[in-house]
């Protein structure tokens, strides 16, 4: 039995009222990316068992686009739609001869007698097609197939629309890989970046090296263990976690792809992140020593790198990539070329003889050799390279294509050079780090790039001028899959985010509009569900900002999502619609247990409600004089941290002032007198962060400003090489005093100790508050 829906999900309803007289229902489609321009009709067109398929143009290519719609609408009902003629209930896919619509733009038009797309090869067609799929039912439905009339002209910003899949770290199955293809494919998304081979996986299969995968492909199953914290494989230990494609599967997933217009761009790393490779065939490191596939972040003594003084090495790259080359049609080639760590190249006499024999400068040098060596052979077969944006370091390849992923710094310097960009800073296209919360989300590397900080993404900078744009092919989201696992949590890392990015990097940047896209978003989020896919409901999350002004403190409730309303509470309740209803900063004036959740017509939306707790002292809102400013990169939520009544967490992003290698000197200005009886700092402890305990915590008062009289030390015996994250309260209790300013300095530890990754260099310290009570 299939399920009878009474709805059609991506159509919202709207009434207008006509001449006066009557109400007209039109259903405005939710499509995202949003077309160039959309007019709406006043009837609809309605699939059924008799409608049919016309050519119009040359029938090899516009037949397997043919095709796709008639199982595509398979896949939603029971309707089979036959090719031919016809002069009612008609679909006609039209090839014509328009400039306007350039290689991926189509026109389509929609009223009761018929659907026309017309487009100038099958890439649009099909893009006309994924416009009508979005105002359709999402699954196997007995609803009735009603597309709203319509007319649209439609083309993309930019030529290169990419998405990123890590499949390394973690290995996902074909029908997944079909699947994120597809979602791609519904948004416009035109490039797959299929991250092939990395430390942790080698997942193409490679015919003349069959180690690769027997070898490289399997590891031993720590999935259970944090990334970071699992033990290195043991020899003799089963190495059962993992998989690879083989090349027949590679192929179908690339036709796969082709018909839905996704070009797909393997990636084959190289010089570094190949233990994989290594670990197959240990010949190709500097050092040749044998090592087992490792099972997460913790390299030990595991050789990461291809050995750059070494023929057979560039013999073996050139067997593999001749074998990639057979397999995908694809202009670009990735060959990765990030994070190279040359330490072993340092140490390696082949290595350095490469750099004398060829006249190198040094390491950077040599990973230039290597890249452009290997461009030469790409060129050579009539491909183009694309590598991360440390291939500028040491000297670009001749005609590379670079990918900015430090920021957007190396992508305008390759522009500058006339070289090929794609855009893809890890701020906020990292598709990896958290999109809300954390609180709620599941897991992820850390960072945070929110839906909107995507949809607001503008992937010209302000920096590169018109000339230099030209260069710019467009840009992509990365996927990478240390911290994801499963099928449902990589779903949720890519949605709703590449809903936005698919609108930025289609939609013409005046016809990007943030509220339009919230609305339009909800039917896709009902679409999502019926067929099971999880997303992201962070846009949703109630972000707390809290407010000082005029020695009061406040908090600001803050919400991406638009149209509903946030409801709070301070006593630590769960929110509901029946709680306070937000309209303006809230006064935080004692201490208190702030929750808040957004609702959308009536109902509560997110995963778990917003949460902060305030402390509320005699400090609390008062204002803080520094004499070393706090770090830019660490000033928690601004210059009045220390004061804003919010405990920092284990993050080391949640609310820190952090000092890079000086004292915290902070006054405060009670603005009046107060007795004072206790006073603390509040730090953190992070060994491997470089963040140690300050050495001491002074605290002394003043009654001008000007003249301090200390009220106490404190000390502590806490050794620095704890290998957990450590919250101390460097607290002080005094005969009272009637004082207006209180000064604190804590000492920094002038050297991190023997054995530290910081050897001989000043630590960091890490604040969150300072506490004063009677
Ligand atoms: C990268 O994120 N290492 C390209
Ligand atoms: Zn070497």
């Amino acid at each position: 039995m299939k399920p009878v829906l009474k709805t059609t999900f991506f159509l919202s309803l709207f009434c207008f009222s006509f001449n006066g007289y009557a109400q007209l229902e039109l259903q405005k489609p939710s499509i995202i990316p949003q077309p160039v321009s959309l007019r709406l009709g006043n009837d609809h067109f309605l699939i059924n068992n008799e409608t049919v398929l016309e050519l119009a143009g040359n029938q090899k290519e516009l037949k397997p686009a043919a095709d796709f719609f008639i199982s595509y609408i398979k896949g939603i009902s029971d309707y089979t739609l036959a090719i031919k003629k016809a002069k009612t209930n008609v679909i006609t896919l039209k090839k014509v001869n328009n400039p306007l619509l350039g290689e991926e733009g189509y026109t389509l038009l929609v009223n009761s007698n018929g659907i026309q797309i017309a487009a100038n090869g099958r890439a649009g067609i099909v893009y006309g097609m994924q416009s009508i799929f979005q105002t359709l039912p999402q699954i196997q439905t007995n609803a009735a197939l009603q597309i709203p009339g319509m007319e649209i002209t439609d083309y993309p910003r930019f030529k290169w629309r990419g998405m990123h899949l890590d499949v390394s770290r973690h290995f996902f199955s074909p029908d997944m890989v079909k699947e994120y293809i597809d979602l791609m494919a519904s948004y416009k998304i035109n490039t797959f970046h299929w991250h092939l081979v990395d430390d942790q996986g080698w997942r193409i299969e490679i015919k003349k090296y069959p180690k690769l995968t027997d070898v490289g492909a399997w590891r031993v199953d720590q999935n259970k263990r944090v990334w970071s914290s699992r033990p290195l494989a043991k020899p003799g230990e089963p190495a059962t976690y993992g998989g690879y494609y083989t090349q027949k599967q590679i192929k179908d997933i690339i036709e796969y792809a082709a018909i839905r217009n996704v070009t797909i761009v393997p990636e084959i790393e190289m010089p570094g992140h190949v233990a994989s490779a290594i670990a197959a065939y240990p010949q190709l490191s500097c050092s040749q020593h044998p090592q087992l596939p490792l099972t997460g972040g913790d390299y030990g003594p595991v050789a990461a790198n291809y050995c750059a003084g070494n023929e057979e090495v560039y013999a073996f790259l050139e067997d593999v990539l001749t074998e990639v080359l057979a397999l995908f049609p694809s202009k670009y080639i990735h060959i990765g070329g990030d994070e190279v760590n040359k330490t072993a190249w340092k140490n390696c006499p082949k290595c350095q003889s490469r750099i004398k024999t060829s006249g190198l400068k040094d390491e950077h040098e040599l990973q230039s050799y290597f890249i452009t060596r290997m461009e030469k052979f790409l060129i050579g077969k009539q491909r183009r390279m694309i590598g991360w944006d440390e291939i500028l370091e040491g000297g670009l390849a001749p005609e590379a294509t670079v990918m900015s992923w430090r920021g957007e710094a190396g992508g305008i310097e390759a522009a500058k050079m006339k070289h090929q960009v794609i855009m893809t800073p890890s701020n906020p296209v990292y598709f990896d780090q958290y999109q809300a919360g954390p609180e709620g989300e599941p897991m992820a590397i850390g960072g945070f790039n929110s839906l909107k900080e995507v949809y607001d993404y503008e992937p010209v900078p302000e920096e590169m001028t018109a000339k230099d744009a030209k260069y710019l092919l467009g840009a992509q989201a990365n996927v990478w899959t240390e911290y994801i696992v499963t099928k449902s949590h990589l779903e949720y890392m890519v949605l709703p985010r590449m809903l936005a990015l698919g609108e930025v990097l289609w939609s013409p940047a005046v016809r990007k509009n943030w509220v339009d896209f919230s609305d339009r978003l909800k039917y896709h989020f009902n679409g999502f569900d019926q067929k099971g896919y999880h997303y992201s409901p962070g846009n949703y999350t109630v972000a707390i900002k809290p407010l000082i002004s005029q020695g009061k403190l406040s908090a600001e409730l803050l919400v991406e999502a638009t149209k509903g309303d946030i409801f709070y509470t301070l006593n630590g309740d769960q929110p509901s619609t029946a709680s306070l209803k937000y309209t303006g900063p809230i006064s935080i004036d004692s201490t208190a247990t702030l929750k808040a959740m957004y609702a959308l017509d009536g109902a509560l939306m997110g995963l778990v409600p917003a949460k902060q707790s305030f402390v509320f002292d005699l400090a609390t809102a008062k204002k803080v004089n520094y004499v070393h400013p706090q770090a830019k990169i660490y000033s928690a939520d601004g210059p009045n941290s220390l004061t804003d009544g919010i405990r920092g967490t284990t993050s080391l992003q949640k609310y820190w002032h952090g000092f890079d290698g000086k004292d915290l000197i902070a006054t405060i200005d009670l603005g009046q007198q107060a007795t004072i009886g206790t006073a603390a700092l509040g730090c953190l402890q992070n060994y491997d962060e470089w963040v140690i305990l300050p050495q001491w915590v002074k605290f002394e008062a003043s009654t001008d400003g000007v003249n301090f009289k200390e009220l106490k030390t404190v000390n502590h015996t806490i050794p620095i090489d704890q290998k957990y994250t450590l919250l101390h309260d460097f607290k002080a209790v005094f005969k009272p005093v009637t004082t207006r300013y209180v000064r604190v300095t804590a000492k920094v530890l002038d050297a991190l100790p023997k054995g530290h990754s910081g050897a001989g260099l000043p630590a960091w310290i890490f604040a969150d508050e300072i506490i004063l009570t009677k």
